[in-house]
C-alpha cells in the first residue's frame, strides 16, 4: 500500500501504533478494566498504579505506591520563586506547562530512559504537578500552600491543595472519579504528541510538557474550560433551547458535544452525569442540570451528537467550587499518568514515529536570484 491510498486527514480512523494500555473497543478499559469498574469502586491511587505497572497493586503495593506519592508531594523552593515571578493573569495551564519543564531541573534521573528511571519518574511528576498547580494558584489569591494531609487520599489532597479545605466524602469522591476518567485514553491527541516525543529518544518530562501543550487546545483537553462558558453565557434553563438552536443554525461547536472515535456516546460522560446530578442537588444549583439537559437533547435530537466527558466534569468541577482555568490543568493532574505509561511504553518498544505527508505545494522550479525577483 502506498502513503497515497492510506492518507487520511487527522489521521482519523488510522492505527499509528500498538498500546496494551487501554482500549476504547467495546466500552472504555484500562488494562483490562472496565472505567464503570475503576470509577465505581477504586481509588485512583489504584489506577495511576495499574496503568504505570500494568496490574491493580496488591494492599502493601497499593501502601507502599501511596506513601512514596505523598512523599514527593513537594517542589523545590526555586521553583516556588519562579511561580512568584509570574504574572498573575498567567493560564494556570501554561504554568503547569511551564513547571512540567522546569522540575525536570531538578530531576535526578532526567535522562536515564530505562523501564524503571521512568516510572520513578513518572510518580515524582504525578505527585509534583497537583503542588505546583496549587503553589501558583495559592500565590496569585495571595494564599499560603496547605500542608499534604497524609491521612488523605490523592484526590483529597488535590483539592486540599487547591482550596485550603478538606474535602468532604462526596466532593472527594468526585475529584476521585473525575480523575479516574480522565487518566488515560489511547492515542489522543496530547498522548500521541506524548510518544512522538518519546520515540526521539528525548525524556519523560519533555514528552509531558509536549503533552501538556497539545491538551490545552479548545478541541481537545481546553473543552472542558470553553464547556463552562456555555452554561454561564446560556445563563437560565428557559433559555436553553433557544440558545442552542440558534447556535447549532449559525454551525456554532458545541463545546463538549462529539468525539473522534465515539459516535454513539462516551461511556465516560455517561457515567458522570449521575455524579454531577447528586452534585448539583447537594449544592442547590440544579438549575445548571436543567440547562445542561436542553442542551444535550437538542444536540443529541437536532445533530446526532453525544457529549463527551468534558460536558459533565466541567459542572462537577463548578459544583466543587473550583475556578474555571483550573479545569483543564486538572485534567493535566490525572492524564499524566496515561502520558507517562505510553512514554515507557514506547521507550521499551521503540520506533522512530516519522510518517510522511502527502505534498501539495509547487513542482520543482528553476531558482530566481534576488534582484530578478518581481515585487
Ligand atoms: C471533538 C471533535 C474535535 C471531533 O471532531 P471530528 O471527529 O473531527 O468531527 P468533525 O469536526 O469532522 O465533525 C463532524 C460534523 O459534526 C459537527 N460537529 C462536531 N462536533 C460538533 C460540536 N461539538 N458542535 C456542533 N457540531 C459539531 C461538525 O461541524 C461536522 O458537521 P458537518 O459535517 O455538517 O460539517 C469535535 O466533535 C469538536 O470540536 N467538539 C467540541 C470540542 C470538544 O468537546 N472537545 C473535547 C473532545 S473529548
Amino acid at each position: 500500500m502506498t502513503t497515497e491510498t492510506i492518507y487520511r486527514p487527522g489521521l482519523e480512523g488510522i492505527i499509528a501504533g500498538e498500546t496494551a494500555i487501554s482500549t476504547i473497543t467495546g466500552g472504555l478499559r484500562y488494562r483490562g478494566y472496565a472505567i464503570e469498574d475503576l470509577a465505581e469502586h477504586a481509588a485512583f491511587e489504584e489506577v495511576a498504579y495499574l496503568l504505570l505497572y500494568g496490574e491493580l497493586p496488591p494492599p502493601q503495593a497499593l501502601a507502599d505506591f501511596s506513601v512514596r506519592l505523598q512523599k514527593a508531594m513537594t517542589i523545590p523552593e526555586p521553583l516556588v520563586a519562579a511561580l512568584r515571578q509570574i504574572p498573575t493573569d498567567t493560564l494556570p495551564m501554561d504554568v503547569l506547562r511551564s513547571a512540567a519543564r522546569l522540575l525536570a531541573h531538578w530531576e535526578p534521573e532526567v535522562n536515564d530512559n530505562s523501564h524503571e528511571a521512568n516510572l520513578r519518574k513518572a510518580e515524582r511528576l504525578l505527585a509534583q504537578l497537583p503542588v505546583a498547580l496549587a503553589a501558583y494558584h495559592r500565590i496569585r489569591n495571595g494564599r499560603e500552600l496547605p500542608e499534604i494531609d497524609r491521612n488523605l487520599t490523592f484526590a483529597a489532597n488535590v483539592l486540599r491543595l487547591l482550596t485550603g479545605k478538606t474535602p468532604d466524602p462526596l466532593e472527594a469522591r468526585a475529584m476521585n472519579v473525575t480523575l479516574i476518567l480522565y487518566a488515560e485514553h489511547e492515542f489522543n491527541a496530547s498522548t500521541f504528541t506524548a510518544r512522538v516525543v518519546a520515540s526521539t529518544l528525548a525524556d519523560l518530562h519533555s514528552a509531558v510538557t509536549a503533552a501538556i501543550g497539545a491538551l490545552k487546545g479548545p478541541l481537545h483537553g481546553g473543552a472542558n474550560e470553553r464547556v463552562m462558558d456555555v452554561l454561564k453565557e446560556v445563563g437560565t434553563p428557559d433559555r436553553a433551547e433557544t440558545w442552542v438552536r440558534d447556535a447549532l443554525a449559525k454551525k456554532v461547536r458545541i463545546m463538549g458535544f462529539g468525539h473522534r472515535v465515539y459516535k454513539t456516546g462516551d461511556p465516560r460522560a455517561k457515567y458522570l452525569k449521575t455524579l454531577s446530578r447528586q452534585l448539583a442537588e447537594r449544592t442547590g444549583k440544579t438549575d445548571l442540570e436543567k440547562i445542561a439537559e436542553v442542551i444535550e437533547s437538542v444536540v443529541v435530537r437536532e445533530k446526532g451528537l453525544p457529549p463527551n466527558l468534558d460536558w459533565p466534569s466541567a459542572r462537577v468541577y463548578y459544583y466543587l467550587g473550583l475556578p474555571i482555568d483550573l479545569y483543564t490543568p486538572l485534567f493535566v493532574l490525572s492524564r499524566v499518568v496515561g502520558w507517562s505509561a505510553h512514554v515507557i511504553e514506547q521507550h521499551d518498544h521503540n520506533r522512530l514515529i516519522r510518517p510522511r505527508a502527502r505534498y501539495t505545494g509547487p513542482d520543482l522550479r528553476p531558482f530566481v536570484s534576488v534582484e530578478d525577483r518581481s515585487e
